[in-house]
């Protein structure tokens, strides 16, 4: 039980770290969340127009669960599960913003990863074909959150495959202004400002 506080709290303050905000801080941009969507991930940083620091963010946001999954998975199975929740929360409700953050995609990529890269795969997959087809960034992670884990039931990961439920609702409560823009076909597409 000790192992598994430390890795959700070690997962929690890692994936707390606000990459986005921060990155595009110093790089002078003003406040991301004042900016197209209010998002602090590498979707809304691009809408700055620096490639650069949103593919930074996408990359330091996604190592933020990457990291604490790898080392708690030095301590078993439940070790990882619990540091991967704990980084998701962290990027979610990081509580040095008020417990207003991100909607979890890239982070969500590198958790995946963590474990293994045969739970990133779907999830790319899901995310590129959507990504291409449509250009629209919040649609095409949530294909690739449900595709991840319907994938983690049907190999018969299923102790992944719930802490992936949790995950993916998680991932559509805070796209829900998202969904709501995409049904009413106002959803900006990637690249976009707006
Ligand atoms: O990665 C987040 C993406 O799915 C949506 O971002 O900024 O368009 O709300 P945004």
């Amino acid at each position: 039980i000790f192992a598994i506080l430390v890795a959700l709290a070690g997962g929690y303050l890692s994936g707390s770290i606000p990459f986005g905000l921060l990155l595009t801080r110093a790089a002078g941009l003003g406040d991301i969340r004042s900016i197209g969507s209010g998002n602090i991930g590498a979707t809304n940083v691009l809408r700055t127009g620096n490639k650069w620091l949103a593919a930074l963010t996408l990359l330091l946001d996604a190592l933020k669960g990457l990291v604490p999954v790898v080392i708690g998975k030095a301590f078993g199975l439940e070790a990882a599960l619990a540091a991967g929740l704990g980084a998701f929360v962290g990027h979610l409700y990081p509580v040095w913003l008020g417990f207003r953050g991100g909607k979890g995609v890239a982070t969500f990529a590198g958790i995946s990863l963590g474990y293994s890269w045969t739970v990133l795969l779907p999830f790319a997959v899901g995310w590129l074909v959507t990504a291409f087809a449509t250009r629209y960034s919040s649609l095409a992670a949530l294909v690739g959150v449900a595709v991840t884990t319907l994938t983690l039931f049907l190999v018969g990961q299923t102790a992944l495959g719930w802490l992936y439920v949790l995950l993916t609702a998680l991932v559509v409560f805070k796209h829900r202004t998202n969904i709501a823009r995409l049904r009413a076909g106002t959803e900006s597409r990637i690249g976009q400002k707006g």
